[in-house]
């Protein structure tokens, strides 16, 4: 028996099928354990989300997404001095080889941005090969603030090239987020105004997707990560993963759905019909999780976000109306309430990002730069650990029993 510094229990079953024969059998694994880790907790029954210990409430308050990457890779908060070289650093390798234009270029223009991310975070690989002479420890932290780095560069020069738009370059006088919007929204003919509070919200956004233990995508760094391939084939990985609709691609998922509730009248309650009737596959896009089961901690700092965003911008969403009269009628649902389904954080990000300027194909993306730090700390985490094993599930085989070749001429 195992017990978590949360009082999270466990058996421990390693020597299961050595000591008996027998295996687990645990589809999905939302009984299964994969790793011991020190990096998040969270607890779905009571709407708990920490990194390292500290609540992720205080962190959207008080920090700023460069100084929680640095705490869930790092395991502590850093000194000023840490900090700034760490910034430093992202500034450093911000720049992508000039060469992977060719590679945006080529690609379909109504390619999915994802797509797109996932090939070129693989390629990375090609144009920063393995560093010679540097210690494991200089390699992972050159590595990790090259993806850091160049991953939001990438995602802002896609956009710009999808658009047939001038690449803008990094600026070293701008801080994380504030480059990002600048390089997404910056034209020769058109400056773009940074706004402190535009750049704050993004700062939060980021930070309440930076991490969230073992989901499917960082399951997925770890797991390909198990067969110590490179951090960048790792991540690569992790944003396939997080592409899916039932998982980050949720976010772009919820607002083709408050449109199609807004293009039929604006009256959700048809729509949560559909999600009940188990005859249709239609779900409630941003609603639900395996692990929460009560209010996402996310969810609920994202909702009073959009209210600020508005409100900054003077603008008025109607989708935010319909999201908001949604919420109302749902959880007034037996249904909704005997499969305890609350909104997610992909339920009112969408807002958030809209209002910020964000394409809706480019909300998966920004999903997963926000991930990026959490992927590496858990990729990190399995490849210092001692006891690392290589991941390879077992399975229970329902397939023909033996049966020989028959040769074509003699098939029926
Ligand atoms: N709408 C309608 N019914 C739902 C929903 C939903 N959004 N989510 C779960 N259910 C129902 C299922 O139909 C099932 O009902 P049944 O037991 O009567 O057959 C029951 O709740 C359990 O569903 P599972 O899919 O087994 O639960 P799981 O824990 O695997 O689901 C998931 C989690 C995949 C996130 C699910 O809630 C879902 O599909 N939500 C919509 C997509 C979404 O918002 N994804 C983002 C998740 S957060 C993130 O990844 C960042």
């Amino acid at each position: 028996m195992l017990e978590g510094t949360e009082g999270e229990k466990a058996i421990d079953i390693s020597r299961l099928r050595e000591l008996t024969k027998y295996i687990t059998l645990d589809p999905g694994f939302a009984n299964t354990g994969s790793c011991l880790s020190s990096i998040t907790f969270m607890d779905g029954e009571k709407g708990i989300l920490r990194y390292r210990g500290i609540p992720v409430q205080e962190l959207a308050e008080e920090s700023s997404f460069v100084e929680t990457a640095y705490l869930l890779i790092n395991g502590k908060l850093p000194n000023s001095n840490e900090l700034n070289r760490f910034r430093m650093l992202l500034n450093d390798h911000s720049l992508v080889h000039e060469d992977m234009r060719t590679f945006f270029q080529n690609f379909p223009r109504q390619s999915h941005p994802m797509g797109i991310l996932s090939s070129m975070v693989t390629a990375l690989r090609s144009f920063y090969p393995a560093l010679e002479g540097l210690s494991e420890t200089e390699e992972t932290t050159i590595t990790l603030t090259r993806l850091l780095s160049k991953v939001r560069t990438m995602a802002a020069m896609s956009y710009k090239m999808s658009r047939g738009h001038m690449v803008v370059y990094p600026r070293p006088d701008l801080s994380y987020c504030a480059n990002f919007l600048n390089m997404m929204f910056d034209s020769p003919v058109k400056h773009y105004h940074i706004d402190d509070d535009l750049v704050q919200a993004l700062n939060v956004f980021w930070i309440l997707h930076a991490d969230h233990e073992q989901n499917c995508s960082t399951a997925a760094v770890r797991l390909v990560g198990s067969a110590r391939v490179n951090l960048y084939a790792a991540i690569s990985a992790g944003i396939a993963a997080l592409w899916g609709p039932l998982h980050g691609g949720a976010n772009q998922k919820v607002i083709e759905m408050l449109e199609e509730i807004q293009a039929n009248g604006g009256d959700s309650r048809p729509f949560i019909e559909r999600a009940k009737d188990k005859k249709d596959p239609f779900r409630l896009m941003g609603f639900g999780h395996r692990v929460y089961k009560t209010y996402d901690p996310r969810a609920k700092i994202m909702k009073a976000m959009c209210d600020k965003v508005l409100d900054k911008l003077h603008t008025h969403d109607p989708l935010l109306d319909i999201a908001v009269q949604l919420e109302e009628v749902a959880r007034k649902d037996q249904y909704i309430i005997d499969h305890n389904l609350y909104p997610n954080v992909d339920f009112y990000s969408g807002i958030v990002l809209r209002a910020l300027g964000i394409p809706t194909n480019m909300f998966t993306v920004m999903f997963a730069i926000g991930r990026l730090p959490g992927w590496i700390a858990q990729w990190k985490e399995d490849a210092s650990d001692p006891n690392w094993k290589l991941s390879r599930p077992r399975q229970i085989y329902t397939g023909p029993n033996l049966s020989h070749y028959v040769l074509i001429k003699e098939r029926g």
